[in-house]
């Protein structure tokens, strides 16, 4: 498979095209050690060794991102009125059709996922392969634990499908669940009676949020991270 060099050091994030054609005028890109001056040359990424400034850069076909995502941003690609998760990311990987793999409410932070792999985004979201997600909510009184949120309870026409709950007091907890209707963890703590005042998704297909990205920060999923969402 043969792709031009500015369209691979875009793809893999490392460049834009206007910074890759500068960086190759200036000597600064290598293809397998030689220095190529013209981005618009041809090159096999699985087979050349690309480096810009002497760093390799790692081929990817598809672009999976985590990122912690504050409150008051919207995940989604585009929206009128308020940032969007995809607004931000660095300019480089602005034009890489990356959108988020599920929603998050505007309110919610934690992990959400970005990516172009429509396919793979597309199967962790179906109602037969979903993703496990787990989250941690702090109520404002505690829920009425006779409704059984966790065995399931009439929602837009359907049974929600079980759902694990861990308190660790009253007011905290950890809920998992695989599947996502609009606003469900809000709605279900409401139908027992309580109110959902803080909301972090926490993991996602078995992948946790990384510790050490702040509100707002974002980096690539490890080859393992990848490959381990592929094998659910
Ligand atoms: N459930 C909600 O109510 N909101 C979210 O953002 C995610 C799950």
């Amino acid at each position: 498979m043969l792709m031009r060099l500015d369209k691979f050091l875009t793809h893999a994030g490392a460049l834009t095209r206007t910074e890759a054609s500068k960086a190759a005028r200036a000597g600064r890109i290598t293809v397998d050690g030689k220095s190529v001056r013209d981005c618009s040359v041809k090159i096999d990424p699985r087979q050349c060794s690309v480096a810009v400034d002497g760093e390799i850069v790692v081929y990817r076909q598809y672009t999976w991102i985590m990122m912690n995502k504050p409150s008051g941003v919207v995940s989604a690609t585009e929206d009128g009125r308020d940032k969007t998760v995809v607004d931000l990311l660095p300019e480089q990987l602005q034009s890489l059709g990356l959108f988020p793999c599920g929603r998050l409410d505007r309110d919610t932070v934690g992990l959400i996922m970005l990516t172009n792999d429509g396919e793979l985004s597309h199967s962790l979201l179906s109602p037969k392969h979903h993703a496990e997600k787990v989250y941690s909510f702090t109520l404002s009184v505690p829920y009425d634990k006779s409704v059984p949120l966790e065995t399931g309870i009439l929602m837009d026409g359907k049974m929600t499908k079980p759902a694990v709950i861990q308190m660790s007091d009253e007011l905290h907890g950890r809920i998992t669940l695989t599947e996502g209707k609009y606003h469900q963890i809000k709605r279900m703590f409401e139908r027992a009676g309580s109110k959902v005042v803080f909301l972090k998704r926490e993991s996602f297909g078995g992948i946790p949020l990384d510790v050490s990205l702040a509100p707002g920060e974002w980096r690539y999923l490890t080859q393992d991270e990848e490959d381990r969402l592929r094998a659910l």
